[in-house]
């Protein structure tokens, strides 16, 4: 492959499987830019949540963010995400805003919003997309494609140590049963649902580390690229 043609990765896969993690190692170390799709969601989300509007019914939700603006923006690297001028990166990374994104994205009104956006800084730049349709619907012809996968009860053990980390009270058992009600959320919705490309490469991460994953898909890259 030609190495100054801007290229794609696409990273998806399950909640809590370590995706973002991954990807910022490797767009740390190939130098290139990371996009975590799912703050996107969870933008909204949060939105709709703020003004009071029910999650799963898809009018009231299309009703509440039809002219809300969203946008990333970057700032040593780091990615926030930007609803109406406010920098809601912050805010995001809760439980209930968890579920709330799970719920929006099953909106088509919603995915639709969200697509262009995801095209457009691919197409800028060398790119790392991690999130749950982009080898299948975002970039279906991103020059690399992973799944990434981890048992359920590993994704909760890593999601619980990353939240109470952050100083948030939460169960491990609060926290599997998000696992696993977001997983069914988002691999039985009707509009692309989480599910690997048939032309990725899946990695089972239980017995790997964030570092392990990200130096397979860079030495990956790095053998095409050379
Ligand atoms: O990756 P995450 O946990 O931040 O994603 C939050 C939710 O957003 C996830 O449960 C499903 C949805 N999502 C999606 O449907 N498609 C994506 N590309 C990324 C996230």
């Amino acid at each position: 492959m030609d190495s100054l043609k801007v290229y794609a990765i696409a990273l998806d896969g399950p909640s809590g499987a370590g995706k973002s993690t991954v990807a910022k190692i490797v767009a740390k170390t190939l130098k290139i830019t990371y996009l975590d799709t799912g703050a996107l969601y969870r933008a909204l989300g949060y939105v709709c949540l703020k003004n009071g509007v029910d999650v799963n019914d898809g009018g009231a939700v299309e009703q509440c963010i039809k002219d809300v603006d969203v946008s990333i923006v970057y700032r040593d690297g780091v990615q926030s995400v930007i609803a109406d001028g406010e920098d809601v990166s912050s805010k995001i990374r809760t439980p209930e805003m968890s579920m709330a994104a799970s719920a929006v994205s099953a909106i088509p009104y919603v995915r639709q919003k969200l697509l262009g956006l995801q095209r457009v800084i691919a197409e800028k730049s060398s790119v790392i997309l991690d999130g749950r349709d982009i080898g299948t619907v975002v970039l279906p012809q991103a020059e690399f494609k992973f799944f990434l996968t981890a048992s359920a009860e590993e994704r909760a053990r890593r999601r619980f140590d990353e939240l109470t980390a952050k100083g948030q009270t939460v169960t491990y058992e609060d926290v599997f049963n998000d696992v696993v009600t977001r997983d069914k959320n988002d691999s039985t919705r009707a509009i692309a649902p989480l599910k690997r490309a048939s032309d990725a490469v899946e990695i089972n991460s239980d017995n790997m580390s964030a570092q392990d994953v990200a130096d397979f898909i860079c030495s990956t890259v790095n053998g095409d690229l050379l």
